[in-house]
């Protein structure tokens, strides 16, 4: 029996998964350190949605959300290529492009990415709006993933360049296993309620922050 309690206890104490529902993760400073990374027991994607919310001021390329596998670094990567000014989602390495974003300093943006093995598409959502539907890569996205934010991974869980760090904050990140239906994609780009992630959940994330990212209230206008 006090066994038994004791590996409740270390189970619940490995897992210890944060409600950050009003919470965001400032990234204050560029570097090859800084990052958060969130964990996961699943593996073997076919099907992918991701959304998050950013705000940034960098005037260079950046890395939003960084997924890698042992066979692909950039597994499901969403990427902001500054000099061509597009949004380049990554699946098993291979790249979509979306142009003709608002993507404006100082702002939160709502991005949500859906992707399906069966067919090869990727869809990304800006700001409320659905985007055009393009080929990016069929076959899964399997193996053991390594989640990170704040940092690209080029090497599973590594090879940090400080060129591509993320500065500034993020929330509301969630993943599913699944093709969120367009009706919640809108409910979470306008901050409704929404069914969580069932791979990361903000309301219940698994996560350890490296060096320098605070954790902050996003209330960030006075009333
Ligand atoms: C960004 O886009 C430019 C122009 O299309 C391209 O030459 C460059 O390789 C891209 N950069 C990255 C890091 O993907």
């Amino acid at each position: 029996m006090k066994f038994l309690v004791l590996l409740l206890m270390l189970t619940t104490c490995a897992a210890d998964p944060q409600d950050l529902t009003g919470k965001m993760f400032t990234f204050p400073q560029e570097g090859n350190k800084a990052h958060v990374r969130l964990n996961t027991p699943k593996q073997n994607f076919k099907v992918v949605t991701v959304c998050h919310r950013s705000f940034t001021d960098l005037k260079r390329n950046h890395g939003l959300f960084s997924l890698a596998t042992p066979n692909y670094f950039n597994g499901f990567l969403i990427y902001y290529n500054y000099s061509s000014r597009e949004m380049e989602p990554y699946v098993r390495d291979s790249r979509s492009k979306y142009g003709g974003l608002d993507y404006k300093p100082n702002v939160w943006h709502s991005i949500c990415t859906t992707w399906d093995s069966g067919s090869g598409l990727m869809q990304l959502w800006f700001n409320g709006q659905p985007l055009t539907k393009k080929y990016v890569s069929s076959g899964e996205i399997s193996g053991r993933p390594i989640i990170i934010l704040g940092q690209e991974q080029d090497s599973h869980g590594g090879k940090f360049d400080p060129t591509q760090s993320f500065v500034g904050m993020m929330t509301d990140v969630h993943m599913w296993d699944y093709a969120l239906s367009a009706c919640e994609i809108q409910k979470y780009m306008d901050e409704q309620n929404f069914t969580p992630g069932n791979v990361l959940n903000w309301a219940a994330l698994d996560f350890q922050i490296t060096d320098r990212v605070l954790i902050e209230s996003k209330q960030m206008t006075c009333h």
